[in-house]
């Protein structure tokens, strides 16, 4: 147990990590966990990861759980980098992997958010927990409160894809359809929260989603052999699996496991809601609320984020930028990945693929560098997105 303590993300105050917490009691930004890496990093070698499970838990050194009772698991995390020469031969480009995260539990990278918030809330003992989702996390928090026998109380937009208010239903959640958007979820949870006894586990206005989002920067690190990609496309909503992976590779750095270069990260995100595409573009260091939000890719619904600073941060160090795409253009590209490679992306994973396209033409990205798509979920959740003749 090498968890030290929270700390905010923008004005350092330190937080105690052995009570429930959400967002800075100052300043009202996201906490980061801390750990003694020094110490974690004297059992988690890279050597004795060669004999551990393939489950994200295999990284327990740097997740937060004390007592491996607490844990609440799936078998999340462990999915493949799959090497796409077909589709990288259309794109024109020499390296491409597709980082395929649906094949998660609940088919979708939310579930390594929610094993370990869902743990922690165990650990802390939590046991009616409330989302405001796009929808994907609302099937990951359903199956992990479920499995740890907690109540949970979802909300979601009154269009997020039926399969996703169906999976959250089947696995006994609390659901509610609002008319509006995620933002608008947020706003009853908060509302609400107090009152009904919850514990809100909005991404980013809790600590621990974030850590395990972060073991895909823990993966990628070591299923490319500890030499980092050159270029990672990121469909981006919330922003937590990109800020969660600019975490891991400091710490990884930290332990002395990697070097100081980092992969250029591109955030992508859709014509129709794309205010970290703005925020970039117009040099800002936070995003402004993107009015009139409208995509077919539900995860990228997100016109306001907590962590729009921790984004623009970790795109600008890196070197990176942001883009954004058009829907025909998102959908498209399942097709192409789908035809291509046999993986059904999600829309949101053919958005990163359509994102790529752009940054090639632009010379944003050179065809002989080594790129990873991220694929966030999968098209079966996603039917009433596609034509079925
Ligand atoms: C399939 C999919 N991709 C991407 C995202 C965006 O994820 P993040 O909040 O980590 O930016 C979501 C969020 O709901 C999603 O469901
Ligand atoms: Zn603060």
């Amino acid at each position: 147990m090498y968890l030290t303590h929270l700390a905010c993300t923008a004005c350092g105050r330190h937080h105690e990590a052995s009570v429930p917490q959400n967002v800075c009691t100052a300043c009202g930004k996201p906490l980061f966990a801390h750990y003694d890496l020094a110490a974690a990093a004297r059992t988690l070698t890279k050597e004795s990861l060669a004999s551990r499970e393939k489950s994200l838990w295999r990284y327990r050194e740097v997740l937060p759980v004390k007592s491996e009772s607490d844990i609440v698991s799936l078998g999340e995390g462990g999915t493949p980098l799959l090497p796409a020469p077909r589709l990288a031969a259309r794109l024109g480009v020499r390296s491409l992997f597709i980082k395929d995260e649906a094949q998660n539990p609940t088919a979708s990278f939310k579930a390594r958010g929610m094993t370990t918030a869902v743990s922690m809330a165990r650990q802390l003992g939590l046991k009616k927990l409330a989302v405001p989702s796009a929808g994907n996390a609302a099937g990951s928090l359903a199956a992990y409160a479920a499995r740890a026998g907690m109540e949970a109380h979802i909300f979601m937009p009154k269009d997020t894809p039926k399969a996703n208010v169906i999976e959250c239903r089947e696995m006994g959640a609390h659901v509610t359809l609002m008319d509006g958007l995620i933002t608008d979820c947020g706003a009853e949870v908060a509302r609400r929260k107090v009152a009904e006894g919850w514990f809100d586990v909005s991404t980013l206005k809790e600590p621990y989603r974030v850590e395990g989002k972060k073991t895909l920067g823990y993966e990628l690190a070591e299923q490319f052999k500890w030499r980092l990609p050159e270029v990672i496309l990121y469909p981006t909503g919330g922003g937590t699996g990109l800020i969660g992976m600019w975490k891991a590779f400091a710490e990884m750095q930290e332990m002395g496991w990697i070097d100081a270069r980092r992969p250029r990260m591109f955030t992508v995100q859709a014509d129709g809601c794309a205010p970290i595409v703005r925020a970039f573009d117009s040099g800002a260091t936070s995003a402004t609320e993107f009015l009139g939000a409208h995509t077919r890719a539900s995860g990228l619904r997100v016109p306001k984020a907590i962590g729009d600073f921790l984004m623009l941060e970790a795109l600008r160090k890196s070197g990176g930028g942001a883009v954004a795409v058009s829907d025909d253009a998102m959908i498209a590209a399942v097709r192409e990945m789908g035809s291509a490679e046999g993986v059904f992306a999600a829309p949101e994973g053919g958005a990163a693929c359509a994102a790529l396209r752009l940054l090639l033409a632009s010379g944003q990205v050179k065809p002989e560098e080594s790129i990873v798509l991220f694929n966030t979920s999968t098209g079966l959740k996603y039917l009433e997105c596609f034509d079925s003749e």
